[in-house]
Order: structure tokens, then sequence, then C-alpha cells
């Protein structure tokens, strides 16, 4: 058993989509979330700056005694996460592996963000365990701002979703799953559904990668006691009041 917190981080509100899969899955962990919103959106940035503002907050979180880290973001552990991991001592895992390590489709979609799909770490990871599976990955730029900017039910979201959607050419790669591979996309997950059909599998990372975690803790025997009650700790680097909204729109109750 091990009661100290988990530390999850994002670059804003998108990892609060993983917080809540792995809050279902282990109602007894403490977690304390970090948003970047002063930096956000990382997709846009470069590798070095990611790594910069992720290294801030690993220390941060390190600060606050938690004893796992998740890179609760697609383009942190696309750019960041090697990088951490030799770095520093404590547990830090990325959001892409868990994933990468399950899908068995030929025919595979990553959606993700600009520096996501620039690194190909998708790509690899996929590759490292199937070796076979054509990848078709695009990047859908502004679907970041739009969550964050509240837009989500907005009359022009529909438009943005058809036309990244139609960059992966459904019908002739016949991709049968596609990776939501940037942690805010659950949040137009349903309008992304009905633009694909329903024959296309969206991959949630947030959900696998919770599942992943937990096996982790019990296999390591460091699971905080079963009696407890969870509890969460919002922290953003700017602007927490509009975060704090986005989280209640989410959800969560703060
Ligand atoms: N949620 C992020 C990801 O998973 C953030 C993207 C961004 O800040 O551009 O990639």
């Amino acid at each position: 058993m091990n009661k100290r917190a988990i530390g999850m981080f994002d670059s804003g509100c998108g990892g609060l989509t993983v917080l809540k899969e792995y809050m279902k899955l282990m109602p007894n962990e403490d977690f304390i979330y970090f948003g970047d919103t002063a930096h956000l959106p990382y997709g846009d940035k470069s590798p070095e700056k990611i790594i910069e503002y992720c290294e801030e907050i690993v220390k941060f979180l390190i600060t606050k005694d938690v004893k796992m880290i998740i890179i609760a973001c697609g383009t942190a552990s696309a750019t960041a996460y090697e990088y951490l991991k030799e770095k520093y001592d404590i547990e830090i895992r990325n959001i892409i592996t868990p994933t990468a390590q399950i899908l068995e489709d030929k025919s595979i979609g990553v959606i993700a963000t600009k520096a996501t799909i620039k690194s190909n770490a998708w790509e690899k990871a996929i590759h490292s365990f199937n070796p076979n599976a054509n990848i078709t990955s695009i990047a859908c730029p502004l679907f970041v701002p739009i969550i964050e900017e509240c837009l989500i039910e907005n009359e022009g979201t529909p438009y943005f979703i058809k036309e990244y959607i139609s960059k992966l050419n459904i019908e002739s790669t016949k991709i049968s799953s596609i990776v939501l591979g940037c942690t805010h996309y659950p949040l137009l997950k349903d309008q992304i559904q009905e633009e694909v059909g329903f024959q296309v599998q969206l991959i949630d990372i947030g959900e696998i990668s919770a599942k992943d975690t937990l096996k982790y803790l019990n296999a390591n025997n460091l699971q905080n006691n079963s009696d407890h009650v969870g509890t969460i700790e919002l922290f953003a680097s700017d602007d927490f009041e509009s975060f704090k909204e986005n989280a209640k729109k989410m959800g969560f109750k703060i």
C-alpha cells in the first residue's frame, strides 16, 4: 500500500478526460493535477519548449510528494517522455504505450496535435507491437482551441471535424479504429463518431491508460487504502478561474 497521491499533467483541461477515467477505476486514489494553461497549446510548440515546460511541472509534482506521474497529454508523451523518464527517478508513465500495445487492427487512423504527428511517436509505438499495421496520421490543430474556448457545441465545429476527418480517407484506407491521440479529443468524441460512422471504433487513450496503471499499482502493491475516499487537487499555471470553469463543465465537483 502507498497512500501518496498520483500526479498528472496536461497543457490544459484535456488531461481531465484522463483523470476522469482514473477516478472511475481508482476511487481510492488521491490525484494532483496540473494544467499548464500559461503555455497552452503544446501542439504547435517545439519539442525543446515542451520539454522545458514539462520539466517544470515534473519538479512541481515531485515537491508535492506524488508516488508517480502520469503524462495525461499526447503531445508531452510524444516529445518529452523519454527525456523525463531518463532524468527523474520517479515512475513517469506516458499515454501512448498502453494503447499502442493493444491495437491489433490492420488499418489504424491517428488524430493528434501537430507536434505529436511530427514526432512520429504513434507510428513508432504501434509498429513496435504491430509491425504490419497501416497507419494514417493527421494533425487537427483547431480541435484544442475549440475545446478550450468552450466551442464544442458551436454550429461551426462539425465543419472542422468533417474537414480533418476527410483527410483520413476512411473509405480507401479501410481504417477500422481511430486513436484520439490528444487527450482533449474525447470531448469531441460524439461529433467525431457521428462523422466517421459507428463501424469505426474511436480509441480513448485515457481509458486504456487508467487500466494499465491500475494493473501496475496492483502488481507493485502501490494502491491506496481501500477504505480511503480519493480526493483531487487541481492546479493551473494561469487563469485558474477559466480552467476551473472547464473542469466544472466536465463534471468535476469543485
Ligand atoms: N491534451 C494535449 C494532448 O494530448 C494537448 C494539446 C495541446 O496543448 O496542444 O496532446
